[in-house]
């Protein structure tokens, strides 16, 4: 009998309870990747400089559709593409079938559920996805990325994170806010955003990083965006 490893008991995190309702319903993720309008390619690239070649082991933590994961397959040896949404999982496991990538496995865990199986990650590749753990599970969820990545290992995380002061909340959320899509089709609505504020995890990246480092990872590069509201951050995982 196979355990369901989103199954939480106790005190545990119930990952898909604040998986995002969006994320779970069929209809919104068929229209994800136009709403969403991301081009791997950059980040493929920034992977293979970064030494990602044919020997690699890369995992995408909280994949969505897989636009990366798909992306980076043909360079890599494997990829485990995780979501916590069924509908997500679904759609990328037909999308790789279509193009024959059969060193790409999508599995359906989470940042607290998933456990890698097999050697050790060389990579480890998150966008878009930690905010939906609060702060006290980001700091759990980052000592399992570290405990998948060997030694030297890399993680790259970007997010929705504020580089800015408390005193400058504000200011910053509404500069966002007012530049938000007026097409829910393609791209992200004022009403989106506002939900994303009040109900989704977004923490500053003063508290992130002190989490990526008691993590033991060592924060090489990061990348803050001129809105205040995403981060980027090149890490490696510090040999223990
Ligand atoms: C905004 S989408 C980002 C998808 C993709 N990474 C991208 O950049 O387009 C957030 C994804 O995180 C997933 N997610 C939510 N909670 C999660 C968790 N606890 N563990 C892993 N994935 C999670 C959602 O199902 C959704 O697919």
């Amino acid at each position: 009998m196979t355990t369901d490893p989103l199954a939480t008991t106790g005190w545990r995190f119930d990952e898909l309870r604040h998986a995002g309702a969006e994320h779970l319903d069929a209809e919104y993720v068929a229209a994800y990747e136009r709403k969403a309008g991301y081009d791997p390619a950059p980040d493929v690239a920034r992977f293979r400089a970064l030494g990602l070649d044919r020997s690699s082991t890369l995992v995408d933590l909280g994949c969505g559709t897989g636009a990366f994961a798909l992306a980076a397959a043909p360079f890599c040896r494997r990829v485990v593409a995780v979501d916590v949404s069924p509908s997500m999982i679904d759609a990328l496991s037909a999308l790789a079938e279509d193009r024959g990538l059969a060193n790409l496995e999508a599995v359906r865990a989470g940042f607290l559920s998933y456990a890698h199986q097999g050697d050790s990650a060389d990579f480890v590749f998150s966008r878009h996805a930690l905010h939906h753990l609060p702060d006290f599970w980001k700091a759990i969820a980052l000592t399992r990325v570290a405990g998948m990545l060997r030694p030297g290992g890399v993680f790259w995380l970007r997010d929705l994170m504020y580089s800015c002061s408390p005193f400058e909340t504000a200011r910053v959320i509404e500069r966002w806010l007012s530049r938000a899509s007026a097409h829910p089709g393609v791209g992200w609505t004022r009403a989106e955003l506002e939900t994303h504020v009040r109900e989704e995890h977004s923490t500053f990246t003063w508290l992130l990083e002190d989490m990526l480092e008691r993590a033991g990872f060592a924060v090489q590069a990061k990348e803050y965006s001129d809105s205040q509201i995403y981060a980027a951050y090149t890490c490696t995982r510090v040999p223990r």
